[in-house]
């Protein structure tokens, strides 16, 4: 297991409760499209699949944007569709319209999944979790993550992104029983997925719930917070001292129950929770991250600047991580990513 106690990495610490002299600062979906040199690898292989599953290639994508940006954290460049990859569901990457899979309808459907295919799929993943943890100096973090249940459930019976992820709703009212089945396997899944990237060098873990926002409260509850607190417990049992962030964007003031009730150690926050809200009701429970709007950090400018320092202001004097509301865009100029990091780093 990796060694979370080492005392120079601003993330660690943060974690641990600690308030550090700048705060960390990682961003979501920092390898990727937005770097010329991620674009160059990505178009040396035929496919996105292939790429997370070559190890080499992972590792280096994942480091990227280390070396350009004084960043706190790598997080391990894979995707929250690999574990339904791993299941034997179909999924492919299509260029331009993004991720497509073979839908799953109903219960029948969701019966066919395995669980014994994974560790082939997996297998490259901790290969570059091990590579990227032996290049990386002491003080930078390696994150570990996967989809929450419910979000990656979405993607799996719709057969790609949905709108408001009315095929996924709707099977968890027709069908609860199934549809809890699919959740539970996905918690097995997931929980194995990420104790091995532990083993591997992860010393963070991120969930990410991405469509958690369209859930009503009931819905929340049972496949949003439950899921989440068993997968938690799961993962916490066999690696208790890894912190683990959760993301459940779009949740609102649902994020208040999530943080209280998931056993998670630092809540994500999206771009639509007010900083006075997020002070207020969850920062005192917990470290928080956030939560810059991508579109701020593309369109750059003043705008930018004043914005970051009222994050700071507002959530900087509490464990905090600075990070975005949601993925940085593939349009966003590498420049204005070096100017968030300055304006962070003179806090
Ligand atoms: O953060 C990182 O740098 C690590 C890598 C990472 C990717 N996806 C790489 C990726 C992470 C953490 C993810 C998470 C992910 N994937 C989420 C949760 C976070 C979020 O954004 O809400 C979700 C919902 C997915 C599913 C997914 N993967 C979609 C919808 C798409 C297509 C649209 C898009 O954003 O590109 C992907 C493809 C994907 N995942 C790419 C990358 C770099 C682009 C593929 C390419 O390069 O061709």
């Amino acid at each position: 297991m990796s060694d979370t106690l080492s005392t120079n990495n601003r993330l660690l610490r943060t974690l641990q409760g600690e308030i550090t002299e700048t705060p960390p600062l990682w961003l979501m979906r920092q390898a990727g499209r937005y770097l010329p040199e991620y674009r160059e690898i990505r178009a040396s292989v035929g496919s996105f699949l292939e790429l997370c599953g070559t190890p080499e290639l992972a590792a280096e994508v994942t480091l990227q944007p280390l070396r350009r940006f004084d960043l706190d954290a790598a997080i391990i460049f894979s995707d929250i569709l690999i574990v339904p990859f791993a299941m034997g569901q179909q999924v492919e990457f299509v260029k331009g319209e993004g991720p497509k899979l073979d839908p799953l309808t109903d219960g029948k459907a969701i019966a066919t999944l395995e669980r014994a295919a994974t560790s082939e799929v997996f297998a490259p993943v901790y290969e570059a979790l091990r590579r990227v943890r032996a290049e990386l100096n002491p003080e930078t973090a390696l994150i570990g993550f996967c989809g929450a249940p419910w979000t990656v459930a979405t993607y799996m019976i719709a057969g790609g992104g949905s709108k408001d992820q009315a095929e996924a709703r709707a099977l968890a009212y027709t069908d609860p029983q199934a549809f809890a089945g699919l959740i539970d396997l996905l918690v097995e899944v997931s929980a194995e997925y990420l104790i091995n990237q532990v083993k591997a060098g992860a010393q963070v873990l991120q969930i990410f719930d991405s469509w958690s926002g369209s859930l009503a409260e009931d819905e929340f509850a049972r496949w949003s917070i439950a899921a989440t607190k068993s997968l938690v417990a799961k993962v916490k049992a066999e690696a208790p001292e890894v912190p683990i962030i959760g993301f459940p964007k779009g949740s609102g003031p649902s994020a208040i129950p999530y943080a209280r009730k998931t056993g998670i150690d630092a809540i994500g926050c999206d771009t639509s929770l007010p900083l006075r809200f997020i002070a207020d009701n969850l920062q005192n429970l917990l470290p928080v991250q956030g939560n810059l709007d991508p579109v701020l950090l593309m369109a750059g400018g003043e705008h930018l600047d004043r914005r970051v320092k009222e994050i700071l202001e507002i959530l900087g004097d509490r464990p905090f991580i600075f990070n975005l509301g949601h993925g940085i865009l593939p349009q966003t100029p590498p420049e204005h990513v070096s100017r968030l990091v300055s304006l962070v780093r003179s806090k």
